[in-house]
């Protein structure tokens, strides 16, 4: 298993694959694999050839007081399991390789990037969209894969690839869920004792919300949706930090359920660990 440092490179690797015909499909990640991320390298590789793992954890993208040095390392571990997945290359640079000393360009999505995790994560999604766009540009893919758990990054990426007119097609991947609902996530590992209980009050108020759709009369009004789902959340001992019924493409908040209707919610569990979950309602 190949693993590069460095972009230039990761570039003339990926040229030479491309002078010989093959696709290449990008999994960026931050690393601290799970069952998630390989489900994504699985996906990647019914669409390419070849497929590139990234792994770098984007300073970029925290802001002041979040978890970016606590956040989860483990590269030997992290490059076995990609191995063992069949991916064929990882490219890890250290954080000078992507942001040297004179770095100083960022890539803003204005709408898209506004609510939900924008509004409560000022300047995160500025971090993500750059980094996405250099890894873009070192790895040079056909193809793109994120997970459906980020579902407002996928939609910002989804645009800015639009946007930018950057050659490749963006993939999303279905969330992958513990037996017990919780949807993967790297910062699972933060909770601790009784907080994994409580963390299920994600995905079990949005099964709530799931049923209330089946179940309530049409047209149905989301008010009384979003109350439920709160109290579920707040119930269990997090802190709702938002839930909403969106439009998929525009992530506009909606009054009506409809067939582009995706319920997204965030709470902290214990104080401390910041968790998303999210599905489509029909
Ligand atoms: O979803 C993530 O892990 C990160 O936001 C990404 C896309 C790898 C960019 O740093």
């Amino acid at each position: 298993m190949k693993i590069f440092t460095s972009p230039e490179q990761m570039g003339e690797w990926s040229n030479a694959r491309h002078r010989e015909g093959k696709t290449i499909a990008l999994v960026p990640t931050m690393g601290c694999l799970h069952d998630g991320h390989l489900s994504l390298i699985d996906k990647a590789k019914e669409y390419a050839d070849l497929v590139i793992v990234s792994i770098f954890v984007n300073p970029m993208q925290f802001g002041p007081g979040e978890d970016l040095d606590a956040y989860p390392r483990q590269l030997e571990i992290d490059c076995s399991l990609i191995k063992s997945r069949g991916a064929d290359l990882i490219f890890a640079p250290a954080e000078t390789d992507i942001y040297d000393s004179s770095f100083q360009t960022c890539i803003s999505i204005t709408k898209l990037a506004s609510g939900l995790c924008g509004a409560n994560r000022p300047g995160h999604f500025d971090g993500v969209a750059t980094v996405v766009t250099k890894l873009f540009n070192i790895t040079r893919p056909d193809f793109a894969v994120f997970g459906q758990k980020d579902f407002q990054q996928l939609a910002i990426i989804t645009q800015l690839v639009k946007d930018l007119n950057i050659p490749l097609q963006v993939i999303g991947s279905p969330i992958v869920r513990e037996t017990d609902g919780l949807a993967m996530s790297s910062r699972n590992k933060y909770l601790v004792g009784e907080e994994r209980q409580t963390a299920l009050c994600l995905s079990q108020s949005i099964a709530r919300a799931k049923e209330l759709v089946r179940d309530l009369a049409v047209p149905q009004d989301v008010t009384e949706i979003i109350v439920e789902v709160k109290t579920i959340i707040a119930a269990s001992g997090a802190t709702v930090e938002y839930a909403e019924i969106v439009d998929r493409k525009t992530l506009v908040s909606q009054q009506q359920i409809d067939s582009n209707s995706i319920i997204v919610v965030a709470a902290k569990i214990g104080g401390h660990v910041r968790l998303i979950d999210n599905s489509i309602l029909q």
